[in-house]
C-alpha cells in the first residue's frame, strides 16, 4: 500500500477484536511518531504505551466515544481497544506542541495500519484521572489518546449532505461524510 492509499483506507475504528496488538508493532509507530516534523525541532512529544490489562481498563474508562451516537457507538463489551498510546507534551520541550501532536499521530495511525491495526484518536478524555492512573508527572500534559486493536467495523466516507454528523448503520459500520474536494479546495485566490 502507498501511504496515498493508506491515506484513503484510513477511518476511525471504534470495535475492536479481542487479538493483542504485538508490542513491536506498537513501537514500530511510537518509532514513526517520533520522527514526524516539530517547529525549531523543540520535539515536545513523548509517548506512554498502555498494554497491560487492569490499566488498558482503567484508560477506558477515562474516555468518551462517537459524541454523534453515543451510546450506540462506544466500543461494546469484548470489542474494546487491545492497548493505548498516550500522546503527552513535555511543557519543558515546549509550552506549544499541538501542531506537533496532529503530525505525531497520524504518522502513528497510518503506520499502524499499514500493520492492520486500526484506531480512534480520542480527545475527549478525563485528563485529571488519566493522570493519577499513569503516573504522569506534572510537567506533561495529556494531549490524546489512541485508542488501538485490529478492528471488528468496516467504516466508509459518505459525500457530504449538508451535515459533518456520522452515523452507524445496522451492521454497526460507522459512515462518515466528507467535503467534497470541489468545496474544500481553493487556487490562487479565494
Ligand atoms: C483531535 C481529535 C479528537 C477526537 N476525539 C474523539 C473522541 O474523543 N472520541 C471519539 O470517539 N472520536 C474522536 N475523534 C475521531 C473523530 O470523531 C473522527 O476522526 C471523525 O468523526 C472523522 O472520522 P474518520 O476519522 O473516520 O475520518 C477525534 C478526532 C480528532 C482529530
Amino acid at each position: 500500500m502507498t501511504v496515498y492509499e493508506t491515506i484513503l483506507k484510513r477511518r476511525t475504528v471504534r470495535s475492536f477484536q479481542p487479538r493483542t496488538v504485538p508490542g513491536s508493532i506498537l513501537e514500530k509507530m511510537v518509532n514513526a511518531g517520533r520522527l514526524a516534523p516539530s517547529a525549531a525541532n523543540l520535539q515536545p512529544c513523548e509517548f506512554l504505551i498502555v498494554d497491560e490489562q487492569d490499566l488498558i481498563a482503567a484508560v477506558f474508562s477515562t474516555l468518551q466515544w462517537a459524541g454523534y451516537v453515543t451510546p450506540a457507538g462506544n466500543p461494546p463489551e469484548g470489542k474494546r481497544p487491545v492497548a493505548y498510546i498516550v500522546l503527552l507534551l513535555n511543557q519543558e520541550k515546549s509550552q506549544g506542541g499541538i501542531s506537533e501532536a496532529g503530525a505525531v499521530i497520524e504518522n502513528m495511525i497510518l503506520t499502524g495500519l499499514e500493520e492492520g491495526v486500526a484506531s480512534c484518536w480520542l480527545g475527549s478524555v478525563d485528563r485529571g484521572q488519566l493522570v493519577k492512573i499513569l503516573n504522569i508527572p506534572d510537567y506533561c500534559r495529556i494531549d490524546s489518546v489512541l485508542a488501538l486493536g485490529y478492528p471488528d467495523q468496516e467504516n466508509q466516507v459518505e459525500d457530504f449532505a449538508g451535515s459533518v454528523k456520522y452515523w452507524l448503520d445496522e451492521n454497526g459500520n460507522f459512515h462518515v461524510p466528507k467535503r467534497s474536494l470541489k468545496d474544500v479546495l481553493h487556487r490562487n485566490t479565494y
